[in-house]
């Protein structure tokens, strides 16, 4: 007797991105905003850092109402349906309800049927793995089209007397429709992690760990903190710039592109002086534009490149159809590169 077999899945033989969208929360928060709350100055943290504002959210512009108005974007410049949408990932770590995924929520409000919605946690990188998953989904015959949507509210986890974080971070949503190409329009994901620095940018403490507290304190006057992120700036900018241009390299390398083929570098908004050490030791020719978005919008970690990629296209300084080389890096430590095709 034959053993039974299991009949093969086949999918779209490449996918690519069909459409971006971005959500910026309306209130804009300056530098000089931020001087009220830190001993710091307008220069140092453009010349440190480059930004110059960021945005944050109000009560009404939550992760799924954010989420929704920039996948609303991708998905009508991708020219699709919601009820084609066969799969939502959302990369956050500022939707503070544990279960049920926000993706759920998001999916149902945007009428994407019965489609399979979850989050991940992967930080900065978050729209990279996600961008991965999503490419495995179309090409394994899982989904036809994807949304991957990277949202935070990092307002929420700033704690605004840290003069090392206090003017950093910043609030958005981006989206991307990943679907079906004849041509590849995704380059091999060069993705990874390092457990071993996973202290560099982390939450001050766990949740159950402030609970607890706050059970022992009750009563006894002492101020509570809520979580906040913490970051260790020095080495975490030392592996960023040595360690991720290196990764972002391996990405050029694995898509058979070079550097001077690119129509636009889109790395994770981090730190403008992180992105420029990155063209220096990719050796960028001048003449590919790179997003700078950070200069506006802070750093909004798993938003941060959707947001940049769909300002780069509105501005015309990078063009549908070009090669984008992106790279997320952030909390765990995790990072994620690849070349993709611009919607
Ligand atoms: C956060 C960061 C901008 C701080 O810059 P830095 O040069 O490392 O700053 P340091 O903490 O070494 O402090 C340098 C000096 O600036 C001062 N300083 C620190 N924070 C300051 C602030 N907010 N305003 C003004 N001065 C500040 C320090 O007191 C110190 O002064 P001193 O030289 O007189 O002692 C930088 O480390 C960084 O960008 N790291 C990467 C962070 C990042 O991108 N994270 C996101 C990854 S997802």
């Amino acid at each position: 007797m034959t053993k039974p077999q299991i009949r093969p899945v086949s999918g779209a033989q490449y996918s690519r991105i069909h459409g971006v969208g971005g959500y910026r929360p309306v209130r804009v928060i300056p530098n000089s905003e931020v001087l009220e709350w830190i001993d710091s100055s307008d220069e140092w943290i453009r010349t440190r850092s480059g930004i110059a504002e960021r945005r944050w959210a109000g009560p009404d512009e939550s992760v799924a109402e954010m989420s929704i108005h920039a996948a609303g974007k991708a998905i009508a410049q991708a020219g699709i349906t919601p009820e084609q949408i066969g799969g939502v990932i959302v990369s956050t770590v500022s939707h503070f309800k544990q279960t049920p995924a926000i993706a759920t929520e998001i999916a149902e409000r945007l009428g994407c049927g019965t489609a399979p919605a979850f989050d991940i946690s992967a930080a900065c990188a978050g729209f990279g793995y996600g961008l991965g998953l999503a490419d495995g989904m179309v090409r394994g015959g899982n989904a036809e089209y994807v949304l991957v949507i990277g949202v935070e509210r990092l307002s929420d986890l700033t704690d605004r007397s840290d003069r090392s974080t206090a003017f950093i971070f910043g609030d958005g949503a981006g989206a991307a429709i990943v679907g079906p190409s004849d041509t590849p329009g995704i380059g091999k994901l060069v993705w990874g992690s390092d457990g071993s620095q996973a202290e560099l940018i982390t939450q001050t403490e766990a949740w159950d760990t402030a609970f607890a507290k706050s059970d022992a304190v009750n009563g006894a006057g002492e101020e509570l903190k809520w979580p906040a992120l913490r970051m260790d700036g020095q080495p975490v900018f030392r592996w960023a710039v040595w360690e991720m241009a290196k990764v972002a390299q391996q990405a050029l390398d694995a898509a058979g592109i070079t550097a001077d083929q690119l129509g636009a570098f889109i790395p994770h908004q981090a730190n403008m002086r992180i992105t420029d050490a990155m063209i220096k030791a990719l050796k960028l020719p001048e003449s590919v534009p790179v997003a700078r978005d950070i200069a506006e919008t802070g750093n909004t970690s798993a938003a941060s490149i959707p947001l940049a990629m769909e300002r780069m296209l509105e501005s015309g300084e990078a063009h549908s159809g070009d090669l984008a080389l992106i790279i997320g890096f952030g909390a765990g430590l995790v990072y994620a590169a690849a070349v993709v095709t611009l919607p």
